[in-house]
């Protein structure tokens, strides 16, 4: 890969200490504890790294400092890169007990609490989207409360209702919010074992040098390593894992490889479009955090022969 020019450290972070601790070394790249992100109390890399989806929930109630730090947060949020309008709510649905939600099709036990957003219809709405409840997402994690993205197995209905949804707005996404039980429950554990939730794919699948036929190695990406592995790390619907990143000497560009048929699993949104949102949002936050330059733009990414099934989305550039 052609060399990117060298770091420059952010306004967004002048004055913050800069403090690398490498963890001890397993099966996956560790992620270096790094200068905090302005969004969260915890440096978000290792927050990416920390946040797992959670199906069942304690009874023990969420704290009221916690409910509003994080409806400030969502009230505080930064714009979304493509500037889709994108509303949050924090929903009480009223839920009593450890049982099954209703409308979760028995997927999510003991929650009370759900964060839920609409955003409004646009060509890159579900990016957006993606993105700015990601962010949602790891604030949660920062505040040790444990979420799960819902896309698919979830009646949108009763959070239509608790956003008022207008008919030019979609809701993608939903999460529970709460403290996890201190065992799985048996849907949680067959949810996860069937979509292998804590394995992610190898860098040579996701991440590649100029083209899709070379592929980029940790060693190679240098100081774009650790953004590239929060990209690799992240929650995707049923773990498909649709991020395809080509480095050249210009930028990262983003691609979607899309699962065949996968857009029937549900209508209502286009979970892999969110994915990508998902995977913007890491890399972004990561490599603002590392002090790295760039910005989110739709450019000629110069990428001739294209993986199956393969779309353009958004190039990082330089
Ligand atoms: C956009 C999106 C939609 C999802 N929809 C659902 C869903 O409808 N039901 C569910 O049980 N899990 C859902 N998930 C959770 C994924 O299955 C989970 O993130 C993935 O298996 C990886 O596991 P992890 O989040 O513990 O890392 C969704 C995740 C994403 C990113």
């Amino acid at each position: 890969m052609a060399k990117p020019p060298a770091k420059k450290t952010f306004n967004l972070f002048a004055g913050q200490m800069r403090l690398t601790l490498f963890l001890p070394a397993t099966d996956e790249m560790e992620l270096p504890l790094t200068e905090k992100s302005p969004l969260f109390d915890a440096p978000v890399a290792g927050l990416v790294k920390a946040r797992r989806s959670f199906r069942s929930y304690s009874q023990e109630p969420v704290e009221q400092e916690k409910l509003d730090a994080l409806i400030g947060f969502m009230q505080n949020l930064p714009a979304a890169p493509f500037g889709t309008p994108v509303r949050f709510a924090l929903c009480d649905m009223g839920h009593k007990g450890p049982g099954r939600i209703p409308g979760t099709y028995g997927m999510i036990k003991g929650a009370r609490w759900f964060l839920a957003g609409a955003a409004q219809n646009s060509p890159m709405d579900m990016e957006d989207f993606g993105w700015l409840f990601e962010c949602i997402i790891l604030r949660c994690t920062d505040l040790m409360m444990d979420t799960c993205w819902m896309g698919a197995t979830i009646n949108r209905g009763p959070f239509a209702q608790k956003l008022n949804l207008r008919p030019d707005e979609t809701i993608p996404a939903v999460s529970p919010l709460g403290y996890r039980t201190t065992r799985r429950s048996l849907t949680d554990a067959v949810a996860r074992m069937s979509v292998r939730a804590a394995s992610r794919k190898p860098w040579h699948e996701l991440f590649f040098d100029e083209t899709f036929d070379a592929p980029l190695k940790e060693q190679g990406a240098g100081q774009w390593a650790i953004a590239l592995e929060s990209v690799r790390l992240g929650p995707s619907a049923t773990n498909r894992q649709p991020w395809r990143v080509v480095g050249n000497s210009n930028g990262f560009h983003f691609f979607c490889q899309r699962f065949p048929g996968y857009d029937k699993i549900t209508k209502s949104a286009d979970m892999q479009r969110i994915d990508m949102g998902i995977a913007m949002c890491h890399f972004e936050l990561v490599a603002r955090e590392e002090g790295l330059p760039g910005a989110w733009k739709k450019a000629s990414h110069g990428v001739e022969k294209l993986l199956p099934r393969t779309e353009y989305t958004v190039s990082w550039i330089f």
